[in-house]
């Protein structure tokens, strides 16, 4: 499997705090059976994001571990005004392996009309965003109708593996069950951020969406997309997504399985 979000790289935000913690965390995901990771960094007001010392920590670790687990550097991306202004000049300063794709994160408590034309402009520089967990966003959840827009448009939807054990509430765990049966998830990631409460652990959830919705589309969630994202290829799996201010379809949705 393939983690594409996550706090492993140590002293940079509320994730790992020693070299110590990042090495066993990696050695979690290993015995997990996860292949690649990549650790994404908060950019925030709160965490200044400097990527020359992100991939020092990387090369760090990675020579710590060896050749049992490949790690890239990408970045937890908030939607700040400052954020945007840069990313502009330096796209590939903040994404998944220094590809095209970025992961997105919103505020809690608000979400501006503009959003809509951030993530178009974010496409207009080559970018595809992920919205992280938006079945932790309780704006989101309450009214997907904007990020059903989004998906539309061409953005993607990652949603966090602890989720679908009930691990943030029954709100969450129902969204992003609702969500996976509609065919909204693209990825789903750990977004770990230590050893215990926030595990590098993606095992579990990979049987929960098996037994959800088969072992192809686990496959596709845990596997072959997240690692298209690393390596920047298009999704393997990309369902159709409908316009959600079209009138209904008189006719069964067609999925799109390019793989499957
Ligand atoms: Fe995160």
């Amino acid at each position: 499997m393939v983690d594409i979000h996550c706090h492993i790289f140590h002293g940079l935000d509320d994730g790992a705090d020693s070299l110590q913690t990042s090495i066993q965390m990696a050695e979690m995901a290993i015995a997990d059976g996860i292949t690649h990771v990549v650790g994404t960094p908060h950019a925030n007001s709160q965490y200044k994001f400097d990527p020359g010392l992100i991939r020092q920590l990387r090369d760090e670790l990675q020579s710590a571990v060896g050749d049992r687990l490949t790690l890239a550097t990408g970045c937890d991306f908030h939607l700040s005004y400052e954020n945007l202004r840069d990313i502009q000049n330096n796209p590939q300063k903040y994404t998944i392996n220094q590809k095209n794709y970025l992961l997105v994160e919103f505020a809690d408590f608000a979400i501006p009309p503009s959003m809509d034309d951030t993530m178009h402009q974010l496409q207009l520089i080559g970018l595809s965003p992920i919205i992280t967990h938006p079945e932790r966003n309780a704006l989101l959840r309450t009214k997907p109708e904007r990020m059903y827009r989004w998906l539309h448009q061409g953005a993607y939807v990652q949603i966090t593996a602890l989720s679908l054990l009930g691990r943030f509430g029954s709100a969450a765990q129902d969204r992003a069950e609702e969500w996976l049966d509609d065919d909204r998830v693209h990825f789903v990631a750990s977004d770990a951020h230590n050893l215990k409460g926030r595990p590098l652990q993606l095992r579990a959830a990979f049987d929960v969406v098996a037994k959800r919705r088969g072992e192809a589309v686990a496959q596709a969630l845990f596997q072959d997309n997240p690692l298209a994202a690393f390596e920047g290829r298009s999704l393997p799996y990309e369902p159709e997504q409908l316009d959600p201010s079209a009138k209904p379809p008189q006719y069964p949705r067609r999925k799109r399985f390019i793989f499957f």
